[in-house]
């Protein structure tokens, strides 16, 4: 393809929101400006794309935004996304409305619309935007640092007062079918226990014995962090009190973590990512995810990125057990 051949590159942000993705909003928008673009920002994510809610944006659209949690455009899940005629109902809206690149900035489900619309000559750009971090290709999404952030104070205050009360504390965190947030959580809190979907053998009698164990060494606390792909935290905490005779607690963060202005790292990312997404536009590349790799910001073919496969590090989670005696 020829230089500059998207005259007009729509954004939009899809699936659940992450701090910093209106940090990459922003860069979309005034680094396509400058390639000498027109923009056009579509709210509620696709079910905006399918009602028409296509706005036009400047660089001044984007004043005073980079440091909001949540997202300016709006997002949503949309099902209509999912199905054969929705998909071309989508394609042919940018059509008409001149749009010829889009960037959506999600998760791996949007990608698959964003994939959807490539097969009807749509450009997509990916941009990877989920508290979870949970996209094959990426070393990072936007918004986790924040969320991990967001988690690790709450989990401290919770500590407090499982130290005061000489409780157990199982603590549940986001993060859909992946333990990142857990994990990263787990380590920083210096979690006795932590679970994630990933590796959880669902042996509840390791963990009453390791309670029982730490208190008889003196540990006044025991935090458990249970990520969401595990969940049951509530009725966890009640077979827990029962075995072990401990009060136990469970405390779900929940939305919490989504929310929030975005940590220096989230915004970092964002704007790199975002003004990276408008460059490869600019310079005709089609049908890409925007990723981070080898600590490098580059991009990957959006059909290659949605088979990949992404993996907990064992050192990691090794090294999270062995601290927590
Ligand atoms: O993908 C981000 C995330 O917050 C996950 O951690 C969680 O499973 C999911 O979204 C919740 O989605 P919803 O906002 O649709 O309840």
């Amino acid at each position: 393809m020829a230089e500059n051949s998207t005259r007009t590159i729509g954004v939009l942000t899809s699936g659940g929101d992450a701090p910093g993705m209106n940090a990459a909003i922003r860069a979309v928008v005034r680094k396509a400006i400058q390639n000498g673009m027109k923009v056009k920002g579509i709210y509620r994510g696709y079910t905006g794309l399918l009602n028409e809610e296509i706005v036009d944006m400047d660089k001044r659209s984007v004043s005073d935004i980079i440091q909001r949690g949540g997202t300016i455009l709006g997002t949503a899940r949309c099902e209509e996304m999912r199905t054969e005629e929705g998909q071309a109902e989508a394609a042919q809206i940018c059509h008409d409305h001149g749009i010829d690149s889009l960037v959506v900035i999600g998760g791996d489900g949007s990608y698959r619309g964003a994939l959807a619309l490539s097969r009807h000559g749509i450009n997509a750009i990916g941009i990877p935007g989920t508290i979870d971090l949970d996209i094959a290709c990426s070393e990072y999404t936007i918004g986790f640092d924040t969320a991990i952030n967001t988690a690790m104070e709450a989990i401290d205050k919770v500590r407090d007062t499982s130290s005061s009360h000489e409780r157990c504390s199982i603590i549940e965190v986001m993060g859909r079918n992946a333990g990142y947030i857990a994990l990263w959580c787990g380590i920083a809190n210096g979690a006795e226990d932590i679970l994630i979907p990933e590796t959880y053998d669902y042996d509840e009698q390791r963990i009453v014995d390791n309670i029982i164990n730490n208190r008889k060494h003196g540990k006044r606390h025991h935090i458990i962090i249970n990520a969401e792909g595990i969940g049951h935290s509530t009725s966890m905490a009640r077979r827990i009190e029962a075995a072990t005779g401990i009060e136990t607690r469970a405390t779900i963060l929940g939305y919490m973590q989504r929310g929030g202005s975005p940590t220096c790292k989230d915004r970092f990312y964002a704007s790199i990512m975002g003004a990276y997404a408008a460059d490869i536009a600019a310079q005709g590349k089609s049908n890409r995810v925007v990723c981070l790799q080898h600590g490098e910001v580059t991009d990957v073919d959006i059909e290659e990125a949605l088979v990949m496969e992404k993996h907990i590090s064992d050192y990691q989670f090794e090294i999270s057990k062995a601290l927590s005696t």
